[in-house]
């Protein structure tokens, strides 16, 4: 007779598992940002500077990836305002289905596919969505626009037929994540594979939405550490002085993101820190392009170089009008002011027009000097129409505009 019974063998095996298993758990507590252990994540930045943190939480750099969650979704579910004629005999439907959102393809009447909204992209002009469908992630034909508050074409989609094949690749993931694994080819090297699917291919688990604290500020669980344990420090310690690097250095760090995306790549946006110098993360323009205008969509720091401000200031960067924690104020005096502090009112440098008068002036510059303009990059189309509406942004090479009817 042996000493264990098999029961008893079995009982054994199941308790070293479960212990095994909580032991494998713990240990993944201590490290969870899959960016690496030199990471701390967002949370853990409240602690000490909660005003940053609560005000960080509203912006759109916080909601530039989301979960699909209902409670985020813009665009409305109601019968009736809920779907999108391609034509008489084909619609997409946006539905919800047992607590997940999805959008589903009708032929007369019938179902034909359905895929869910698994990653929000954008919360503030227009929203998109992503589904994934084994490592990649497509995006699904119909957004959200606030300009007319509906349902209108995704980019990159056609009106005349409804599809869902539109692979979207890591590089979008580089410009609105913190992070996302890439399963080969980490750092953008040239792939030997010509299989698109292939190339693209990512880590689900590993996608850390939002444009976070260090995305800006760069992996500062040392800093993190040192603080806790020397809480006496007033002086910020193992992060970058963002302040105290360069003109050309503080823009880089928004012009990662914020320069177009019409160069050849030798390094992933992901590897960028700030103090990072730019050109050595991108090559010439590509040769597909031959367009040479920066476009207002994606390319605010293209046109804000261009303008005499920047290049006759010396000092003038995007933190100069934008707070990294807010976002920007939809009252346009607060940047008028701004413009007036280097073009004083009653000085030879302030507006050359005559009337109005420098009161009603300096309430807003950015209507006449950085106007709206539409995007030569987007544009999408309503339910049921041919007409296409244009994608406004604000132009930020800062001049002298002829606008007809302002
Ligand atoms: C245990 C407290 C503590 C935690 C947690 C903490 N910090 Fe700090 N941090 C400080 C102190 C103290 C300073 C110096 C005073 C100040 O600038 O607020 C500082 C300063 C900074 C600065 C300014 C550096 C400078 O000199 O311009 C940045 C940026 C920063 N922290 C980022 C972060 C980020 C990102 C996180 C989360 C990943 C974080 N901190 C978490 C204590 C902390
Ligand atoms: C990792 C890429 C990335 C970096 C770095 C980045 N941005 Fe952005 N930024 C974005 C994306 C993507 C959006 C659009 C987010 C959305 O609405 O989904 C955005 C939106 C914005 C907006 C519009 C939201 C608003 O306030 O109305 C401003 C302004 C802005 N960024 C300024 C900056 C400045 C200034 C910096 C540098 C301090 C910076 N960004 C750094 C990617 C980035
Ligand atoms: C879009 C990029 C961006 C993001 C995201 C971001 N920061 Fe910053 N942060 C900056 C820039 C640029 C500065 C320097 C300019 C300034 O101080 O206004 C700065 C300054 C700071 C400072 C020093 C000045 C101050 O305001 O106290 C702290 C502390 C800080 N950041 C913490 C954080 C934390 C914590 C988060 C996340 C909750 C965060 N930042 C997210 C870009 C960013
Ligand atoms: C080079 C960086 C970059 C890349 C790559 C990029 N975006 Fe963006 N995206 C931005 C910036 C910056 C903005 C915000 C302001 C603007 O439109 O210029 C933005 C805005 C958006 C918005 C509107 C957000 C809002 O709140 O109004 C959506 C939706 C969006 N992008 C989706 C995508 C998708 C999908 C892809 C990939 C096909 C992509 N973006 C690739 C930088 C990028
Ligand atoms: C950091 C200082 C600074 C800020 C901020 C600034 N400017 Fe300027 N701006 C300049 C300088 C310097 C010049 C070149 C002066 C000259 O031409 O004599 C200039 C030139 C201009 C010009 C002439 C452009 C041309 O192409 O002819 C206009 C118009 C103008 N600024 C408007 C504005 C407006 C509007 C704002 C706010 C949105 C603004 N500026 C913000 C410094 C600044
Ligand atoms: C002279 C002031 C000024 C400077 C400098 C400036 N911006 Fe802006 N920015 C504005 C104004 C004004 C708006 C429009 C705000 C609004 O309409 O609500 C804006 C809007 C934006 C938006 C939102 C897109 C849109 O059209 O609404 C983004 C993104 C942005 N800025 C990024 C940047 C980046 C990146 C830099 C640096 C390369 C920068 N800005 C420098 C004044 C400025
Ligand atoms: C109603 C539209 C309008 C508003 C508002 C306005 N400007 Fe102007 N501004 C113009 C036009 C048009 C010119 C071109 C010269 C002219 O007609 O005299 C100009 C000229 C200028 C110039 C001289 C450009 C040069 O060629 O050197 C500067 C600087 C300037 N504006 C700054 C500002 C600032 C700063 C504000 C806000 C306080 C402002 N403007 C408000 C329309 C406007």
């Amino acid at each position: 007779m042996p000493l264990i019974s098999k029961k008893g063998t079995f009982m054994l095996l199941l308790i070293f598992t479960v212990v095994f298993l909580v032991k494998c758990m713990d240990s993944k507590k201590i490290s969870t940002d899959p960016r690496g252990v030199e990471y701390a994540g967002a949370g853990s930045c409240r602690s000490c500077h909660q005003a940053v943190y609560d005000s960080f939480r509203l912006t759109s750099h916080h909601a530039a990836t989301a979960p699909g969650d209902p409670a985020l979704v813009k665009g409305s579910f109601l019968e009736g305002k809920n779907s999108f004629a391609f034509d008489d005999n084909r619609q997409v439907k946006m539905e919800k289905r047992g607590g997940r959102l999805y959008q589903v393809l009708y032929k007369d009447g019938k179902e034909k596919e359905a895929h869910p909204f698994d990653i929000s992209f954008g919360s503030k002009n227009a929203q998109t969505w992503l589904y994934w469908s084994g490592n990649n992630t497509y995006q699904l034909p119909i957004s959200f626009y606030t300009s007319v508050n509906n349902w209108g074409t995704s980019p990159g989609y056609s009106i005349l037929y409804p599809s869902f094949d539109r692979l979207i690749g890591r590089n979008c993931f580089e410009c609105h994540s913190s992070h996302i694994g890439f399963l080969h080819g980490a750092d953008s090297s040239p792939l030997t594979t010509n299989n698109p699917q292939k190339r693209e291919e990512m880590d689900r688990r590993s996608l850390v939405t939002g444009i976070d604290c260090e995305r800006c500020h760069g992996p500062a669980r040392e800093h993190v550490n040192y603080h806790a344990q020397n809480p006496g420090q007033s002086q910020g310690r193992f992060i970058t002085r963002i302040l105290g690097m360069s003109r050309q250095q503080q823009l880089d760090a928004c012009a990662v993101c914020h320069s177009g995306n019409d160069r050849v790549k030798k390094k992933s946006r992901f590897a960028f820190r700030p103090g990072d110098t730019l050109s050595h993360f991108f090559g010439s323009l590509m040769d597909s392009i031959i367009k040479t205008e920066p476009d207002v969509h994606g390319n605010q720091y293209g046109l804000l170089t261009e303008s005499r401000c920047f290049i006759q200031s010396l000092q003038l960067t995007c933190n100069t009008c934008h707070d990294p924690h807010r976002d920007s104020p939809s009252n346009l005096a607060i940047y008028s002011a701004k413009c007036v502090g280097c073009h004083p009112v009653g000085s030879p440098a302030f507006c050359t027009v005559q009337s109005p008068g420098a009161d009603v002036l300096v309430q807003n510059c950015i209507d006449c000097h950085m106007p709206n303009q539409p995007s030569s990059a987007i544009s999408f189309q309503l339910s049921g129409s041919t007409q296409r509406y244009s994608y406004y942004l604000r132009t930020h090479r800062i001049g002298v505009y002829h606008l007809e009817t302002k």
